[in-house]
């Protein structure tokens, strides 16, 4: 296949990182959701669930990043053209969990950041304590991280169709747009 057949290859690269960040993401946020704060120390001990919390920021936050620099490939490059072309159906369809999941992807990590800062905890980057921007308010807090898990819901139901639908071309359509985000040849 020709290389203008495909997203160029930074942004295939982009792709493939934020799939995985944010299945972490998703895994360990939904975790730590799941238990809350006391269970997983009772479960899990202090340290590991330290890690569990910071890896959590910090992927959330590195997810924020390379979205941010996966909008401006995206942007700033020519999206191929579908050879064979997608059906009406499989256009809307595919476009709009796209761009859901672009939005989601933003917002959620803001509304994490918001959510801790809120919640007067820290929020952490690797090593490093980032601003918070907002004062400390509880009941604030508490309705960011309410919305923080109604969106990674709709993050994860996304992801469902997404896969299901890649799948679908891959493996029963077999058609072009598994190679469109292949990094192999
Ligand atoms: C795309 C990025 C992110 C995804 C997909 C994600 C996903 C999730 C999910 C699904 C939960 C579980 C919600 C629940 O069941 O209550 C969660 C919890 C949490 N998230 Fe995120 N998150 C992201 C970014 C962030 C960021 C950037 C921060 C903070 C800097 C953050 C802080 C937290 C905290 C502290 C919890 C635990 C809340 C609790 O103990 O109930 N998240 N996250
Ligand atoms: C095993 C997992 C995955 C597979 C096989 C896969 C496959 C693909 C393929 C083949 C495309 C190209 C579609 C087209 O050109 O029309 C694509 C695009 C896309 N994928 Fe995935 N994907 C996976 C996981 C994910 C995850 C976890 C996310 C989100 C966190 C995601 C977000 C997107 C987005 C937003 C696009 C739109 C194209 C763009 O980046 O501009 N994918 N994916």
């Amino acid at each position: 296949m020709h290389e203008l057949d495909r997203y160029i290859y930074p942004h295939r690269m982009l792709h493939w990182l934020v799939a995985v960040a944010a299945l972490l993401a998703l895994t360990i946020g939904l975790t730590l959701g799941f238990l809350g704060y006391e269970s997983t120390v009772n479960l899990l001990g202090n340290t590991l669930t330290n890690v569990l919390y910071t890896s959590h920021k910090t992927l959330g936050v590195l997810i924020l990043l390379l979205m941010t620099l996966r909008i401006i490939t995206r942007l700033a490059f020519v999206v191929p053209d579908h050879e064979p072309p997608l059906n009406t159906f499989e256009r809307l369809v595919s476009t709009s969990v796209h761009h859901l999941l672009y939005g989601a992807l933003i917002v959620m990590p803001l509304l994490g950041w918001a959510a801790t800062a809120s919640g007067g905890f820290p929020v952490e980057f690797f090593i490093w304590h980032l601003p918070g921007f907002i004062g400390e308010h509880e009941a604030l807090s508490e309705q960011l991280f309410m919305w923080h898990e109604r969106v990674g819901w709709l993050i994860l139901g996304l992801i469902v169709l997404h896969i299901a639908g890649a799948i679908f071309h891959w493996k029963i359509k077999r058609d072009n747009v598994m190679k469109r985000m292949s990094l192999l040849d």
